[in-house]
């Protein structure tokens, strides 16, 4: 298994994986993928078997201490020398779960905003995965009012350094 970080030649594999991952109304498009790739590669770990992408995780890093709706939606507001990693997307193609191997791409993105001086890494989650995550340290704060994408009711969930 590699892992590496992105460039815009994964676009097709990593809207592949989510497409397989999440349902139509909370999948991020391929437009999507396409400017955040443009915009922040390098907060893309991407874990291959051969040629064959098996698992990613994204997100970008700014100022705003809670995960907003806007931000899945918009690179543009990525800031590079931002306080706040945030973690958009954890997926591992179906048949290549409970390996370990998304465990291993979050911690990569912990080890990497620590190692970068960021102030933590946040994410939002479901109740179901609110354990999994915990795993790694991150805290619940509760339902976020600051996105309800896809319909869902989202946990905000942070790891402070
Ligand atoms: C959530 C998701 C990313 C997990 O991917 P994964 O690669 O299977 O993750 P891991 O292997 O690190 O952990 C998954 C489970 O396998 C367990 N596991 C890890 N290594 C294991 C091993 N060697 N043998 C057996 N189980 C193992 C973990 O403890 C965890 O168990 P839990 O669910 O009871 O906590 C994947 O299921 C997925 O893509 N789901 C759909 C998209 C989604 O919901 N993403 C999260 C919201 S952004």
């Amino acid at each position: 298994m590699e892992i590496r970080t992105a460039t815009l030649a994964d676009l097709d594999q990593i809207a592949a994986v989510e497409k397989a991952c999440f349902p139509p109304a909370e999948a991020a498009s391929v437009d999507s993928f396409r400017e955040r790739l443009m915009v922040y590669p390098n907060h893309f770990h991407l874990m291959f078997c051969g040629p064959k992408l098996i698992s990613f995780v994204d997100g970008f890093v700014t100022d705003e201490a809670d995960l907003t709706d806007e931000m899945f939606a918009d690179a543009s507001l990525h800031n590079e020398s931002g306080r706040w990693q945030m973690l958009f997307g954890v997926n591992t193609l179906p048949e290549y779960r409970r390996n370990g191997y998304a465990g291993q791409l979050i911690r990569e993105m912990i080890r990497t905003a620590r190692e970068e001086g960021r102030a933590g890494v946040v994410l939002t989650c479901k109740d179901r995965l609110l354990h999994y995550y915990a795993t790694f340290g991150f805290i619940g704060e509760g339902p976020t009012d600051k996105s309800s994408h896809g319909g869902a009711k989202w946990n905000q969930m942070r790891i402070t350094f």
